[in-house]
C-alpha cells in the first residue's frame, strides 16, 4: 500500500529543487538515506518541478510499498536543484509510522488550514514579524510548523530569560497543575504564592520592599501602582517620562510616551498625566557624546519646571520611570537621575514607582543584583515586575512597603486570575534556577562578549560610520543606526543624519537577520535594534547571533 506524507515548502525554496530526498534516522535506518519519489500534488508526475509561484506549495511524497511499518524519526530533507546545489532542511524531529503517514499529512494540511484561519480570524490590530506557526521552543531556539528554526534574540520580548521551555520551570508548572491550578486570591492563600514571596524577599533591591501583590501582566501592575499611589497620597497627577512604555490598558497607555500608535484615535486617556524628557541625548537633540551629567541636569530641571508650572507637588501622586527605557530605545536610566527623582519625591511626598517589567530579573543586571535600579542605591516606593519573573507563565507583581500597603482597604486590590498558582509555582522555580545555574554570572560574561563585538563593529572603518550608538545594560542592548535625513517616524534630528546612509536601517537589518535565521526586534522611533537573548545563552550562540547581525548590516549598507 502506498503511503503519503505531505509537506509544505515556502517561498525561499521556490524554483530551487528538482528532486527531493527524505532522510530518516533511527533504530533501523540509522545513517541510511532513503530516496523516495516525490511529485507535485495532483499532477501525477514522479518528479517535482521548480515552483515559480505561490507562497507555499504542498508536495506529496509517495512512499514505496517496501516501507517498514514503523519508520524511524524523520530528520532531514534534502532539496536538490537542477544545478545540483542541495539545501538541507532540518525538520522537526517527529516519529512517523507508516500508519501515521496519513496523520502527518493531515497535520501538514491542518497547519495550512490553521494559517488560513489565522490570516482571516486574528485581529489585524496585531502586528507580527514572522509568518507561520511557532510550534516549539527549546532553550535559545524556536521552531515553526514548516521546519524553520531560529535563534531567538527576542525571548518573546524579554520574557523567556531562561530560554524556552526551561525543563525545571515547565516541570514545576506541570506538577502544580496536578495540585491546584486556581485558588483565587480573594478566597484563600495558596502555597506557590507564599513560596514565591519567600524566594523574592531576599533578592529585592531593598529590604523595605516587603509587601507583595501578584497580577497577570505588566500593564495591570502599572494600573495597580498608579491606583495605589493616588489612594495613598489623595492626589491625582502622575508624572512619566518621554519615551516611556508601560503597557496598553488605559492607565498604562496614558503613561506610555514611546510611540503614538499605541493610543491614537482612542482618547480620552486617563487624565492627570504629565511627562518630562528622559535623559537621552536625542530628547534634547544633542550628540551621543553629551556627558550624562548634562542630560540628567536638563531632565531634572524640566521636572522642577513641571512641578512649578503644570502640576503642583500637592497634586502629584507619583513619578513612574523604567530602570532602562525599553520601547524608548534601550537607554539605561542614569543612576544620578534616579537619585535626583528620589530626592524630589522625598521632598514632596510623591511616590516613586520603578518599572522593572522588562529590565528586571537579571535582564539589565550588572552581574550583581536582579534589578537594574540596584546600581543607583535608590529605594523604590513601588517596584513593578513581570516578564522574566514567570519565564513565559503570565505573572506580574506590585511590590511595596507594608507601611504603605497596610493603609489599603481589603478588597480594593484583586482580580480573578491574580497570582495564579501555576504561574507562581513557575516563578518560584525561576528564582531557584537563577541561583542554581548562576545565571547572573552568564549575564555578565555574555554581556561583555556582545558589547565588545558590537563596539568593535562600531569602530570599524566600513560599518562603523553607520552605527550611531551602542548602549544598554546586561543583556538588554540597543544599537542605533544613522539615518539619511529623517527617522522612520519622520523626525529630523540634528544628530545621526548622514547623507547617503541607507533608509530605515533598523527594520531592514532586523528583516535580514530573520531571513538568516535569527529573530530580533527593533525599538523606538529612532533607528534602533534591540538584543534580548536568553540570559543563559551560550558563548557560541552569542557569536553566531552577532555574526548574523554583522552580515545583515553589511548587506543593508551595500544595498544602500
Ligand atoms: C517597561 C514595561 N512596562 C510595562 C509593560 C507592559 O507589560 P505587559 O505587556 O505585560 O502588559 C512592558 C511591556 O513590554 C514594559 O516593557
Amino acid at each position: 500500500m502506498m503511503k503519503r506524507l505531505e509537506m509544505k515548502f515556502y517561498k525561499h525554496f521556490q524554483g530551487l529543487y528538482a528532486s527531493i530526498r527524505v532522510i530518516f534516522q533511527g533504530e533501523k535506518d540509522e545513517g541510511r538515506e532513503r530516496e523516495y519519489m516525490s511529485r507535485k500534488r495532483g499532477t501525477g508526475s514522479t518528479t517535482s518541478r521548480p515552483h515559480k509561484s505561490a507562497l507555499s506549495r504542498l508536495l506529496t511524497l509517495t512512499y514505496l510499498p517496501d516501507m517498514p511499518p514503523r519508520l524511524p524519526t524523520l530528520s532531514r530533507l534534502v532539496l536538490r536543484s537542477p544545478s545540483a546545489t542541495s539545501i538541507t532542511r532540518n525538520v522537526l524531529p517527529r516519529r512517523v509510522t507508516a500508519a501515521g503517514m496519513s496523520t502527518s499529512a493531515e497535520r501538514q494540511s491542518d497547519f495550512q488550514a490553521l494559517r488560513q484561519l489565522g490570516a482571516k480570524h486574528i485581529t489585524k490590530g496585531l502586528g507580527r514579524i514572522t509568518e507561520g506557526i511557532m510550534v516549539k521552543g527549546e532553550g535559545s531556539y524556536v521552531y515553526y510548523d514548516d521546519g524553520r528554526k531560529y535563534l531567538d534574540f527576542t525571548c518573546g520580548i524579554g520574557v523567556t530569560n531562561l530560554g524556552h521551555a526551561h525543563e525545571r520551570v515547565s516541570r514545576a508548572a506541570a506538577d502544580q497543575c496536578m495540585g491546584i491550578v486556581h485558588s483565587q486570591c480573594s478566597i484563600a492563600m495558596h502555597e506557590p504564592y507564599l513560596r514565591l514571596i519567600q524566594r523574592l524577599l531576599p533578592v529585592m533591591p531593598d529590604p523595605s520592599l516587603d509587601s507583595f501583590f501578584f497580577w497577570n501582566s505588566g500593564s495591570e501592575a502599572v494600573e495597580a501602582s498608579i491606583k495605589m499611589s493616588r489612594y495613598l497620597t489623595g492626589r491625582q497627577n502622575v508624572i512619566c517620562m518621554q519615551g516611556a512604555y508601560h503597557g496598553r490598558t488605559y492607565g498604562a497607555m496614558a503613561v506610555t510616551k514611546s510611540k503614538t500608535i499605541y493610543s491614537e484615535f482612542t482618547g480620552p486617556l486617563m487624565p492627570g498625566v504629565y511627562s518630562i524628557p528622559f535623559p537621552y541625548w536625542h530628547h534634547f537633540n544633542l550628540p551621543p557624546t553629551t556627558p550624562t551629567s548634562t542630560l540628567v541636569e536638563q531632565s531634572l530641571y524640566q521636572l522642577d519646571l513641571l512641578l512649578a508650572q503644570q502640576t503642583a507637588p500637592k497634586d502629584t501622586a507619583c513619578i513612574i520611570v523604567e530602570s532602562v527605557l525599553g520601547e524608548g530605545g534601550y537607554v539605561p536610566t542614569p543612576p544620578e537621575f534616579l537619585q535626583g527623582l528620589r530626592q524630589v519625591c522625598d521632598k514632596h511626598g510623591i511616590i516613586l514607582i520603578i518599572d522593572e517589567v522588562q529590565s528586571g530579573f537579571g535582564r539589565a543586571s550588572d552581574g550583581k543584583g536582579l534589578f537594574a535600579v540596584e546600581e543607583s542605591g535608590v529605594k523604590p516606593d513601588i517596584l513593578i515586575i513581570a516578564k522574566g519573573l514567570g519565564n513565559g507563565f503570565p505573572i506580574s507583581g506590585v511590590i511595596s512597603r507594608s507601611e504603605l500597603t497596610d493603609k489599603l482597604k481589603p478588597g480594593s486590590m484583586g482580580g480573578t486570575y491574580a497570582g495564579n498558582a501555576v504561574s507562581c509555582a513557575a516563578a518560584a522555580e525561576v528564582l531557584q534556577v537563577f541561583h542554581d545555574e548562576k545565571i547572573l554570572d552568564n549575564v555578565a560574561a555574555r554581556s561583555q562578549q556582545l558589547f565588545s563585538s558590537l563596539r568593535a563593529l562600531q569602530s570599524s572603518n566600513d560599518l562603523g560610520p553607520y552605527i550611531l550608538d551602542v548602549r544598554g545594560k546586561g543583556l538588554m542592548i540597543g544599537v542605533e543606526f544613522v539615518t539619511p535625513k529623517s527617522t522612520t517616524d519622520g523626525i529630523v534630528p540634528d544628530v545621526g543624519v548622514v547623507a547617503g546612509a541607507p533608509e530605515k536601517m533598523a527594520s531592514r537589518v532586523a528583516k535580514k537577520c530573520i531571513e538568516k535565521g535569527m529573530l530580533i526586534l527593533t525599538t523606538s522611533v529612532y533607528e534602533t535594534i534591540r538584543f534580548i537573548p536568553p540570559l543563559n545563552v551560550s558563548e557560541e550562540d552569542v557569536k553566531k547571533g552577532f555574526g548574523i547581525f554583522e552580515e545583515a548590516v553589511r548587506e543593508v549598507v551595500r544595498e544602500g
